[in-house]
């Protein structure tokens, strides 16, 4: 076997149609979206088509949406604004986010006058909603709680209806990047009283460099890109049309066929997690990945018994024998700090020791994952 990609957590590859779909624009709508001839007119249209499209498959307004450049410029727009324009003084946040929430929100701490409170992680990787009911209930500075949705390590879930209730009954504002979410589960934001979430089309088979913050309507929140009056005053910047084109379609692709995907994919993690257990004895899972209701179809974090020593060589060999998959863990080399996620809920014991993820998607298949283990088997063997 040559080339296994088990790193579809990090991106994904592009769907043919998608392709398809933004070459054609690349090569027919070039008009620029504000000009008010027709070459603009067309490409404007279908930057609103892309919008109505989005809008429909989370059951959210048109007007919800605003296109960016990604997740992390979506996560940004939420928390700056929400300090500087909604009145802020507090965020609730967790040690297993993203970087593209914790370094914005230490950001914050330092240029605004915030108080910045992390909410406890269990040790199975949760995060503990008795302690954040507690936090919500010590303050009335105006808080906003940023939690989100699947962990894009661990693959915990957040259960984001009861959060958003939870964090609504005390009056705060809640942000969820749902970058991990969108694209692979059904989420109806009109049913979770959740104010802003990010997307990243590349998660969900779509291009780089596009994504979009869902924003409740009326929330008052403020460009963090000024310009121009693009995205109906929310992001200044020619868009890039082929890209939130690519973004309509790899997303319509996603729902169309969400049961069935999710329904293979999830036959792969199993298959997984069966062969790691029965090849390799004394391996681990990080997280609640054994736990299917709680935990996404898309990925595992293995924690492999393997000394410190090997464990440097591990990725190294791995992609040797062509198999991409991401390293999770702790302190495998003394000048690394590991994973901030892992390091958040793991004990002493466990972070010493060597972390993978896999992740998948529809492309994947159960003879790569054999091979997988089956290089892992020899490689700790060896
Ligand atoms: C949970 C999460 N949030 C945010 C991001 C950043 O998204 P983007 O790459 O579109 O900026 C990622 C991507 O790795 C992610 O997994």
């Amino acid at each position: 076997m040559e080339n296994v990609y088990f790193d579809s957590a990090a991106t994904t590859q592009l769907r043919e149609e998608v392709v398809e779909k933004m070459t054609s624009v690349l090569k027919e709508n070039y008009g620029n979206p504000s000009s008010t001839h027709s070459y603009g007119r067309s490409s404007k249209s279908l930057i609103e088509r892309a919008r109505k499209t989005v809008a429909g498959i989370l059951n959210v307004k048109a007007s919800e949406i605003v296109f960016t450049s990604g997740g992390t410029e979506a996560d940004n727009l939420a928390l700056n604004s929400a300090v500087r324009d909604l009145g802020v003084k507090r965020i609730i946040t967790s040690k297993i986010e993203h970087h593209a929430v914790l370094y914005t929100v230490n950001q914050l701490q330092e240029c605004f006058d915030v108080e910045v409170e992390y909410v406890n992680i269990k040790s199975n990787g949760d995060v503990d909603l008795d302690d954040l009911e507690n936090r919500l209930k010590s303050s009335d500075k105006k808080t906003l709680v940023s939690l989100m949705h699947v962990n894009n390590e661990i693959g915990n879930m957040l259960d984001l209806k009861k959060t958003a209730e939870l964090i609504k009954s005390y009056n705060a504002l809640f942000h969820s990047d749902t970058v991990q979410s969108i694209g692979h589960f059904n989420l109806d934001l009109n049913e979770i009283p959740v104010d802003f979430t990010a997307v990243s089309a590349h998660k969900f088979h779509g291009p780089k460099g596009v994504g979009f913050a869902f924003v409740r309507r009326n929330s008052g929140l403020k460009p963090l890109i000024f310009g121009g009056e693009q995205e109906r005053g929310h992001r200044a910047g020619t868009e890039g049309v082929h890209n939130i084109v690519g973004l309509e379609e790899s997303l319509k692709l996603a729902y169309e066929n969400l049961e069935e995907e999710k329904e293979y994919v999830s036959s792969l993690k199993k298959h997984f997690i069966d062969n790691l257990k029965k090849e390799i004895p004394g391996v681990k899972f990080n997280g609640a990945c054994e736990d299917f209701e709680n935990s996404t179809y898309t990925l595992i974090n293995v924690c492999l018994p393997v000394s410190q020593e090997k464990a440097l060589m591990l990725l190294f060999q791995l992609d040797l024998k062509g198999i991409a998959c991401s390293k999770g863990s702790a302190c495998q080399s003394g000048s690394e700090q590991g994973s901030h996620v892992l390091n958040a809920f793991l004990s002493e014991e466990d972070r010493k020791k060597p972390s993978l993820r896999f992740s998948f998607s529809r492309f994947n298949t159960k003879e790569e994952i054999d091979y997988v283990v089956k290089t892992l088997k020899e490689f700790i063997e060896d």
